[in-house]
């Protein structure tokens, strides 16, 4: 049997290397976007990307030219369900966007294909009734830059079936990514649990003056061997999923996980989202 075929919903900078990831493993994969612009950079990023790690020696140039030609970026999402074995969604963080995702994929897909959502914020439990098959449904969430990144939690809604945690598992695996298997759903899962304690603490500390941003990002880095700062690391996932991933957990624990700070709420309302807009904690243009 050949290898499952994987689409990928977005291609935004997490779908694009969810894409990658599946290609580089052997899987045929379709990258779908309704925009032809994003559908472009996808194509572009996925040769920068997979080119460097030939030219770096980490694959065989080979592999990564086979691995490219496994990809293709289309605008049709019914014609690319309806030969996928594994959909993993990575589109914008909305609900009534990935409600309506999932209906149009729960229709056109096959029987057998296991729905999976990227959402760091949206459990699949919310998506279940609009897909029509909650038993083949969970969270399949990446870390960024997913090429990078080892871990994918895996999280299934309370109707999601053994059977397809244990294909998803297998998929994981096959991927050469740790699965972190969650029993349950909680908002932020784990790693996101983890990650909101350590920058809600760090933008405390600066708010409070008793430290630079740069020296609460040398403390982490230097004192606590993270590889990037907490400060650094927002501006890479970006003011807008850290502050809507807050937002979710704040709402989902009726305000038992704090709402966004005021100075992460600063940065959020002004568009300063870090790396991709140029600005955030830091400069980067
Ligand atoms: N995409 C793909 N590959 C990348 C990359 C990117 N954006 N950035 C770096 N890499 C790869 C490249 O292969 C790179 O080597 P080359 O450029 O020579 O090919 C290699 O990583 C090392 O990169 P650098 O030398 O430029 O820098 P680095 O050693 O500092 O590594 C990093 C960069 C991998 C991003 C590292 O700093 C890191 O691990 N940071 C922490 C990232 C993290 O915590 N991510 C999780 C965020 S939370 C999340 O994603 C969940 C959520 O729901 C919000």
């Amino acid at each position: 049997m050949g290898q499952e075929r994987v689409l990928v919903v977005g291609a935004g900078a997490m779908g694009t290397q969810i894409g990658a990831v599946f290609a580089l493993a052997g899987h045929p994969v379709t990258v779908q976007d309704i925009s032809e612009d994003a559908l472009e950079r996808s194509q572009a990023v996925v040769r920068k990307r997979v080119g460097r790690l030939a030219e770096k020696g980490a694959i065989e140039a080979v592999d990564a030219e086979a691995a490219i030609g496994r990809m293709s970026w289309t605008a049709n999402l019914e014609d690319a369900a309806a030969t996928a074995d594994l959909v993993v969604e990575a589109a914008s963080e909305r609900l009534d966007i990935k409600r309506e995702v999932f209906a149009r994929l729960g229709a056109a897909a096959p029987e057998h294909t296991i729905l999976a959502t990227n959402s760091s914020s949206i459990p699949s439990s919310l998506l279940a009734e609009a897909s029509g098959r909650a038993d083949r449904l969970c969270n399949m969430h990446f870390f960024n830059p997913a090429l990078v990144m080892q871990a994918v939690e895996v999280v299934p809604n309370d109707q999601t079936s053994e059977a397809t945690i244990e294909t998803v598992l297998r998929l994981t695996e096959g991927i050469g990514k740790h699965a972190v298997r969650l029993h349950a759903e909680v908002p932020g899962f784990v790693a996101n649990r983890l990650m909101m304690a350590l920058l809600n603490e760090a933008v405390a500390l600066q708010a409070q003056g008793l430290a630079s941003i740069e020296d609460i990002d040398a403390a982490a880095k230097l004192g606590l061997a993270h590889p990037m700062g907490p400060f650094e690391l927002m501006d890479l996932v970006g003011l807008d999923v850290v502050h809507d991933i807050q937002v979710a957990m704040h709402d989902m624990t009726d305000g038992d996980d704090p709402a966004p700070h005021p100075d992460v709420q600063r940065l959020y309302d002004a568009g300063h989202y870090g790396q991709k807009s140029g600005k955030g904690w830091y400069d980067h243009s």
